[in-house]
């Protein structure tokens, strides 16, 4: 994951207003950490986590990203190879260039993502460095073929869907929902991305919002 200061002012203060919105849902002070989840690739999921980090961490919070899409390799140590026994903590942990931004990446690509996501381990680190950071971010594969985004907002305390309106059908977003019912993930609001230039307007005319449920 890329994390790059934002030069567009208008999308800057897109995702600050994402992260007003999570905070007026109780987001960094009464619950720590985040699920960004998606019916599909490419909905930008992995874009929001980064951006809205990095919005994050330059107002001053401690912010640690965990990159969960572990069916995704990365080329450095990360959640993965820690989970198994692989990788010591300081191992994993990898300084971004901003400034109170921290970040775990997926790691090697495991043979079990699913089971490496709904271990003890895993619940019992993200415990663990609640402790360390203000916040948590979580990046997850898109929730249309596997359970493992499910997971980890089972685990996490607030849950983002992420979601493109051209990417996604109305079934799809329902399944989507059901299944995060299921898990008894604490839906914050969903974060609508990509929105086409010409449809501004019929989105609240900004960039990007979010909506509740
Ligand atoms: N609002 C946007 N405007 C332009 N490009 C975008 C936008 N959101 C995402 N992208 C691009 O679309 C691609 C997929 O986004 P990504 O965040 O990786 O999706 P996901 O993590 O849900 O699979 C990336 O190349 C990303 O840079
Ligand atoms: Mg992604």
């Amino acid at each position: 994951m890329d994390f790059k200061e934002i030069t567009s002012a208008p999308i800057n203060e897109a995702y600050k207003a994402l992260r007003t919105n999570l905070q007026f849902c109780g987001f960094i002070k009464k619950f720590k950490t985040l699920a960004v989840v998606s019916s599909n690739p490419g909905e930008g999921k992995t874009t929001t986590v980064s951006n809205l980090a990095v919005v994050t961490a330059k107002s001053g919070i401690k912010v640690l990203v965990i990159n969960a899409d572990l069916r995704k390799a990365s080329y450095v140590q990360g959640l993965s190879n820690y989970i198994s026994g692989f990788a010591d903590l300081k191992e994993i942990i990898t300084p971004s260039r901003i400034e109170n931004l921290t970040y775990i990446d997926s790691g090697s690509k495991p043979p079990n993502p699913t089971e490496i996501l709904n271990s003890k381990v895993f619940s019992d680190l993200v415990t663990e460095l609640k402790l360390v950071y203000d916040i948590i971010i979580i990046d997850t594969p898109a929730m249309g073929s596997v359970i493992d985004g499910a997971i980890v907002a089972s685990l996490t305390e607030g849950t983002l869907i992420v979601t493109s309106p051209n990417k996604v059908s109305f079934n799809e977003f329902e399944r989507l929902k059901i299944q995060l019912g299921k898990a008894k993930a604490n839906i914050l609001g969903v974060a609508m991305n990509n929105i086409p230039k010409d449809e501004y307007k019929k989105y609240y005319n900004r960039y990007y919002d979010m909506i509740e449920l």
